[in-house]
């Protein structure tokens, strides 16, 4: 059997490093600075954010780092070293679809911002990124590059990022993932990447963007937070998401509500609803409450009670919502079942990262069960990464 492999998060100054030597190899000379924002998992409040519910993310210690310099020609040239390739265009001509891929929450930005008033049209920009975040693993990988990027144009055209200075700047960033990316995301990750505090979770309230720190510190309570990224191989499952989201409107629409967070009996808006609507809202008005559950066993310190939320959230989301996969359902049975004291997938899910809460004395077991279980059912081979609650984008 395949010993767990733990990704070690790296300092962030090293992953500066990289960034800045591919900015100086790139573009020649120095950026005017060095930017980054974490990705993050969500403790609970899945598929909700969507439907004005309440979400509970944190950042994670794992960081996108840009390097950038401004230019005076409304030109973005941009580098990764995740995929080694760069992109050169003109701001102007950045529109849905164009550039696709990675550079396009880059563009994405800079294109939202101009379109807000907060960027000048004659600016352009030149940036090396570098991410420790991994792709493709429901860790908002994206939304760490947009947000890193939105707070590096805010700081170098001076404009304000304090809390408040960073709502446009979040707007911006759901913006760029929306419109230029194309992807139908919901405002949780931009918002957690941008706000997020070290030993908190953001309690984040999505009909009016309200949001407060709750404490979050799993090592007082004699546990740990384990993130299992499945590696489940990518499937096509843009549709997916947008299906679900085009249910909650739906069901909106029936029920004559503008969110399901504004349903006030949720038994009897399920009734009237019809399969698979009812089986959707059932989901998204259950794990509003489960959020307000965990939110109020977090602020009376008794984080070793939350896992039957957590197990009750999987469940939900595996059987109404039907958002989970073999490899995600395989990790969480596997950590319940080998003393976690709960675990469910996070993120978007079909495929991607679970969490689980794990007493330390079983941090062995656990993740050496799940590689055990998912190995005998010929699934990818999963790695675990730490979940230390870590702060948001900022300057180095
Ligand atoms: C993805 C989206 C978020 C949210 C989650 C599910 O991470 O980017 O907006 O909808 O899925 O909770």
């Amino acid at each position: 059997m395949t010993a767990a492999r733990w990704v070690v998060p790296a300092e962030e100054r090293t992953v500066a490093d990289t960034a800045e030597a591919l900015f100086r190899s790139t573009f020649g000379g120095a950026a005017d600075g060095v930017w980054a924002a974490p990705g993050r998992v969500n403790l609970i409040g899945e598929h909700v954010d969507y439907a004005g519910g309440l979400v509970l993310p944190f950042a994670l210690p794992y960081v996108t780092v840009v390097a950038v310099r401004v230019r005076d020609d409304g030109i973005l040239h941009a580098v990764s070293t995740h995929t080694g390739e760069s992109w050169r265009g003109a701001l102007a001509d950045v529109a849905p679809g164009h550039p696709s891929g990675w550079a396009a929450y880059v563009a994405g930005v800079a294109w939202a911002l101009r379109r807000s008033g907060l960027l000048t049209a004659g600016t352009g920009f030149e940036v090396a990124v570098h991410s420790t975040v991994p792709v493709g693993s429901g860790l908002s990988s994206s939304a760490a590059l947009e947000c890193a990027f939105a707070l590096a144009v805010a700081d170098l055209a001076g404009l304000p990022t304090d809390e408040s200075g960073r709502r446009p700047l979040i707007d911006a960033s759901i913006r760029a993932e929306n419109e230029i990316a194309g992807a139908s995301t919901g405002g949780m990750d931009q918002s957690v990447a941008m706000l997020a505090r070290p030993g908190h979770a953001l309690l984040l309230d999505c009909r009016d963007g309200a949001s407060r720190h709750v404490p979050l510190d799993f090592r007082s309570a004699g546990a740990r937070l384990v993130v299992v990224d499945t590696n489940a191989p990518h499937r096509l499952v843009d549709g997916q998401y947008g299906n679900r989201r085009a249910a909650v409107e739906k069901a909106c629409a029936d029920l004559g509500v503008a969110t399901l967070r504004d349903v006030a009996d949720a038994d009897a808006a399920v009734a009237a609803l019809s399969s698979p609507a009812a089986q959707r809202a059932r989901h998204v008005l259950g794990e509003i409450g489960r959020v307000r559950e965990v939110a109020d066993l977090l602020d009376r310190g008794r984080i070793a009670d939350l896992g039957d939320a957590l197990n009750r959230s999987h469940a939900s989301l595996r059987d109404d919502y039907e958002v989970s996969s073999v490899e995600l359902d395989s990790a969480v049975d596997a950590a319940v079942e080998a003393g976690a004291w709960g675990a469910r997938m996070t993120g978007g899910g079909f495929g991607g990262s679970a969490i689980a809460l794990v007493p330390l004395d079983r941090v062995d077991a656990v993740t050496e069960n799940i590689v055990r279980r998912a190995e005998s059912a010929s699934l990818p081979t999963p790695q675990f990464l730490s979940a230390e609650p870590s702060g948001s984008a900022h300057r180095l």
